[in-house]
């Protein structure tokens, strides 16, 4: 076997394991468990509470509806302190749960679910 044949192999390895990853990376259940306890003051969390608490903060129903809004996105975002908030920053595992429940949320309306 050549070696090209081998690194297609090998790269198509790589994909197929990222991509199962990538599925995997945080649990969506546990991410609204989090957010209930550290978002919701502010923060609309469940699919129905559009309109969240403080109303500059968009819900997370909103925020999974904004176009481009994708996990590199709000990885980044929750790396950067809040705007009045100089505390709330989500990084870790934290981020990865509460990004999952978020990114879940990514069609509920227009599917009539949840
Ligand atoms: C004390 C109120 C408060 C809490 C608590 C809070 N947020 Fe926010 N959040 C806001 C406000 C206000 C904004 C809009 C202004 C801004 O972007 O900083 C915002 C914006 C955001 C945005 C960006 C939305 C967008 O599209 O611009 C995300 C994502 C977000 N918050 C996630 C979270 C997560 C996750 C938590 C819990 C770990 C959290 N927030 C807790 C008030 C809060």
């Amino acid at each position: 076997m050549g070696l090209r044949p081998a690194i297609a192999a090998v790269v198509a390895g790589a994909l197929l394991v990222s991509l199962a990853a990538a599925d995997e990376i945080g649990n969506p259940q546990r991410g609204l468990d989090y957010a209930q306890a550290n978002c919701a003051d502010c923060h609309g969390v469940l699919p129905e509470d559009y309109v969240s608490p403080v109303l500059e903060a968009p819900s997370f129903q909103a925020v999974a509806e904004t176009k481009g809004v994708t996990r590199l996105a709000l990885t980044a975002f929750l790396q950067t302190p809040h705007a009045d908030m100089p505390n709330l920053v989500v990084t870790g595992e934290d981020a990865d749960i509460v990004i999952a429940y978020i990114l879940s949320l990514k069609g509920a309306t227009a599917a009539g679910v949840r």
